[in-house]
């Protein structure tokens, strides 16, 4: 196990109704000034919008809306956030929506609290971020888990690059999560969201790192959970109960506690978001494209861990570990299908949703694998390390 700091300040208020509890908690974390961030309009139509400001009005506190982020948020949207926010004097960022709202209200945070900086420079590491204003988390979706993470993801359309920045500032001060304002949610962002789920336990599991049973464990139940309750979820996105685990698992799951003592891997994910940055592929569509590839490749390097992961989370009974592990790959790659997400590149070229992408031809990937290492420079994961080749 390698040593390791977790911090999860934020407070969780789960379950029926506590969106009612917004006014009071925004007023316990010093929100008296409030600019809401939201989505393309799911809370307006829902009404949740209204009843989230309802809370804010009849505690006294004075907010102003900040709609219209896209999935795959951008930076220069954000940027405008920062100066709606300070032309409001705003002292707290309340996000109603999903990852995407969350990670624009994180940014405009940023941007508020070090006005002498932009956020391309905050992203590019040119200033020491020390401050930030407080963020709080009305929650709709589960699947990013940036309700708790330390991390906010946009993507710069200067440089085409979408790119995480992770910080404790960036853990919000609290998050309401009611698994009811999920049942709206469309299908395909439900399956994104099951997939995004268990990658961010994935992506921290194959790891070099011996010795972490505990966290092993905490990861495996995890996402037998998540496996389980994503099947429910598919065929009754309104039963309480499965989309209820989702939200709680989405949290758990990217808040760091599934990868204590290991490294911070991340590949599949630094894969993915150049699909998305490219293509504006769907964050969870990117991941289930790319994970099947990914693991069949990297498997050698450590093939007892994938059997061990093929062991414990799909009951898989082979003795060898290289068919262990190649029915555990398999396992999870027909979950994903089973889901109708795609599983390959091939399935990203396919029109509708999940076609954004065009053909995929040699010239294209190489592009794609120069964008990633940082034109050769740079190796991603220390599993299996991938330079561009
Ligand atoms: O924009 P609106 O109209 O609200 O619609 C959204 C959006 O179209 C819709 N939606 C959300 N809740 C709904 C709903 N529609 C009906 N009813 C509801 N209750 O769903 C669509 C997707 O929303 P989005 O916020 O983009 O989804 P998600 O939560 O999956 O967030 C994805 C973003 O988070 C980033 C991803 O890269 C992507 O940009 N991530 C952030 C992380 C973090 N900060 O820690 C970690 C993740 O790995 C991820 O990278
Ligand atoms: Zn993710």
């Amino acid at each position: 196990m390698k040593n390791f700091r977790q911090y999860t300040p934020t407070e969780i208020l789960f379950g029926k109704d506590t969106e009612d509890l917004t006014g009071e908690e925004v007023r316990k974390w010093g929100g008296s000034r409030v600019l809401i961030v939201f989505g393309g309009g799911s809370v307006v139509r829902s009404g949740l919008l209204k009843r989230v400001e309802d809370t804010l009005v009849a505690e006294g506190i004075v907010y102003e809306e900040f709609g219209g982020v896209h999935p795959n948020p951008l930076m220069s949207f954000a940027q405008k956030g920062v100066e709606e926010a300070i032309s409001f004097d705003a002292d707290l960022i309340l996000a109603v929506g999903g990852g995407s709202a969350i990670d624009t209200a994180k940014a405009i945070a940023h941007g508020v609290a070090n006005p002498e900086a932009t956020l391309e420079e905050i992203w590019d590491g040119k200033i020491a971020l020390k401050k930030s204003l407080p963020v709080g988390v009305v929650l709709t979706l589960a699947a990013a888990g940036s309700e708790m993470s330390n991390s906010s993801v946009l993507t710069n359309e200067r440089t085409g690059k979408k790119k995480g920045l992770g910080t404790d500032l960036n853990r919000p001060r609290f998050a309401i999560m009611n698994p009811e304002l999920t049942y709206t949610i469309p299908k395909y962002q439900l399956t994104c969201g099951i997939v995004d789920i268990m990658m961010h336990t994935l992506d921290r599991y194959f790891t070099p790192v011996e010795g972490n049973q505990m966290t092993d464990r905490i990861a495996e139940n995890l996402l037998q959970n998540v496996i389980e309750n994503g099947r429910i979820a598919f065929k009754d996105q309104t039963d309480y109960d499965a989309m209820s685990e989702l939200m709680w698992c989405s949290s758990l799951s990217h808040n760091g506690i599934t990868g204590l003592g290991g490294t911070r891997e991340f590949a599949v994910h630094k894969l993915g978001h150049e699909l998305s940055a490219a293509y504006d592929v769907a964050h969870g569509a990117s991941l289930s494209a790319t994970w099947g590839a990914w693991a069949k490749y990297v498997m050698m390097a450590k093939p007892e861990r994938f059997a061990q992961y093929a062991r414990k989370v799909w009951n898989v009974e082979e003795t060898d570990d290289i068919d262990a592990a190649i029915a555990g790959i398999e396992k999870t790659v027909e979950y994903f299908a089973s889901l109708d997400m795609p599983v390959c590149l091939p399935d990203l070229e396919q029109p509708g949703d999940k076609g954004k992408v065009g053909v995929l031809s040699e010239e294209v990937l190489y592009e794609l694998a120069d964008r990633v290492t940082a034109g050769d420079t740079m190796k991603i994961s220390t599993l299996q390390p991938m330079n561009r080749e």
